[in-house]
């Protein structure tokens, strides 16, 4: 795997290297971005990974600080899956000025994650269009498990024409359900043996939800309690549609379950389609 930090070596590096499949992270790698390095084989000829943790996406109560940087443990699984390109900028070569030209998304960025995140779906539109920009991709891999992540970054791309198909991975869990993430590594044993509990909730309103059940808002109130009484402080369990995460309104419409809680210090978020 060859690891480029300057923009000028990887547009360089990545001259005549045929279709570009791109798969950015934050690093601190798990199983869940190893399987859309994995998938991003089947997209094209090249992969290539990055590696940056952007500031500019993180709040500022929020862990930009203590986010785990865990370079050489990822390098080894990203060589090991066969990624052929790491883009690995440091802040001076993403932001050699201060960035003062964003990418702002419309009104889906105050919803949902965007409510309790302000700021934080433009930083990532920027930072993934300054990523596209350096990398040149036709196919960029995200997770599902960012859903709103996933649909901002759709949104954009269509919007303003970059010649890229998004595709969507499916979420990667443990044994027990829980969500494959980076913040994982911060719930303490117990915090860790409670969290299956956020995944077990949105099962079961999918399975009302397919018996019939039409009662969103109850659904949500009765997964909310029922976090709330396992000492879970949450953000939002919500029900919408797929389409664009607004509220359903039309009958059989496909929906996706959306849940944000914090265990303790950590907050985790998940969701499943129905
Ligand atoms: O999902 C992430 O890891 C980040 O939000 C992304 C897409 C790499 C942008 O920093």
């Amino acid at each position: 795997m060859h690891i480029h930090s300057r923009i000028a070596d990887l547009r360089s590096a990545l001259q005549g290297c045929g279709r570009i499949v791109f798969v950015p992270t934050m690093g601190n790698l798990h199983a869940g971005h190893i399987s859309l390095m994995e998938q991003a084989r089947a997209h094209g000829d090249t992969v290539v990974a990055s590696i940056f943790v952007n500031r500019l996406q993180f709040g500022p109560n929020e862990d930009f600080d203590k986010y785990p940087r865990t370079f050489e443990a990822d390098c080894a699984r990203l060589t090991a899956a066969g990624v052929d390109v790491l883009f690995a900028p440091t802040e001076s070569d993403l932001y050699p000025e201060p960035q003062e030209y964003h990418v702002e998304p419309p009104g889906i960025q105050n919803i949902l994650d965007g409510e309790f995140r302000p700021g934080h779906f433009r930083g990532v539109a920027t930072v993934v269009t300054k990523l596209f920009n350096c990398v040149q991709p036709q196919v960029a891999l995200f997770g599902k498990k960012d859903y709103q992540q996933l649909m901002v970054i759709r949104n954009m791309t269509r919007q303003l024409a970059l010649p890229i198909k998004i595709v969507g991975g499916e979420t990667v869990r443990a044994d027990d359900g829980l969500a494959l993430s980076s913040r994982n590594g911060y719930l303490s044993p117990a915090e860790r043996a409670e969290a299956p509990r956020l995944y077990r909730l949105l099962q079961e309103i999918r399975s009302a939800i397919l018996a019939g059940n039409r009662d969103y808002a109850g659904l949500e109130r009765k997964a909310l309690d029922e976090l709330a009484a396992a000492g879970w402080k949450s953000d939002y369990v919500a029900v919408r549609q797929q389409s664009d995460l607004s509220l359903p309104q039309t009958a059989n419409a496909p929906l996706v379950v959306l849940a944000a809680s914090r265990l303790g210090a950590t907050r985790l978020i998940d969701n499943i389609e129905i």
